[in-house]
């Protein structure tokens, strides 16, 4: 099978998989982040087959829905990969990236060892914010039943990844101290140039959106 014809099979595998998810997580979180990974790539002259199978594939079992067993969404993949005959050497490489690229708390720093997993990385964290940003939080807020926002709980900063991943999926915090807790710390653990660039915009977005949500939050605007 051609390259050209293993992504087109992904692409359908991963639509069917994961259209209707309401939380963020959608196909059209994948399809964002499968187009800026293929943006950075070329940019940053990366292996755009790898780029493009571990974008499509990197949330094909996220690890907030899968109760911290990280090691489910790569062996998905695997078997994915395998079936389509792709060469070992691509699919370890793809799955090596899928295993990186889960956000798990700023505390917790995880870079990836090669050129093609700091793309996705960066790819997976600019969808997270910005404009697009700002709308899948407070999808994912609602999917955890968390309150918009409460000036009596202030953001905090989480010392582990079980920590994180218990105030991300549990009804404590609130969907705007989320922006300090992770939105606002993304922009500079950005790993390539390119999307430093775009993170830089987005980030200024946030922040002006903050500063009229807290205006009108005290009906000053
Ligand atoms: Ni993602």
């Amino acid at each position: 099978m051609s390259k050209k014809d293993i992504i087109k099979k992904t692409v359908q595998y991963i639509k069917e998989r994961m259209s209707g998810e309401s939380s963020g997580h959608d196909w059209w979180h994948i399809y964002r982040v499968y187009k800026t990974a293929e943006y950075i790539g070329k940019k940053e002259k990366a292996d755009l087959f790898v780029i493009r199978l571990a974008a499509l594939l990197h949330d094909v079992a996220d690890w907030k829905f899968t109760g911290g067993n990280d090691s489910i969404g790569p062996n998905l993949a695997k078997k994915w990969l395998k079936k389509l005959k792709v060469n070992n050497d691509a699919i370890d490489r793809v799955c090596e990236i899928i295993k990186e690229v889960s956000f798990k708390g700023v505390s917790t720093k995880s870079i990836p060892r090669t050129e093609e997993g700091m793309v996705v990385q960066d790819a997976d964290r600019l969808d997270a914010i910005g404009a697009i940003g700002i709308a899948r939080t407070f999808a994912t807020g609602a999917k955890f039943n968390k309150v918009i926002y409460d000036p009596a709980i202030s953001p905090r900063r989480y010392k582990s990844a079980e920590e994180y991943v218990i105030s991300t999926t549990k009804k404590n915090g609130t969907v705007i101290n989320h922006f300090y807790e992770k939105l606002l710390l993304l922009k500079d653990l950005m790993n390539t140039k390119t999307a430093k660039r775009i993170a830089v915009r987005r980030h200024k977005f946030m922040k002006e959106y903050l500063v009229r949500f807290l205006k009108e939050w005290k009906g000053w605007a």
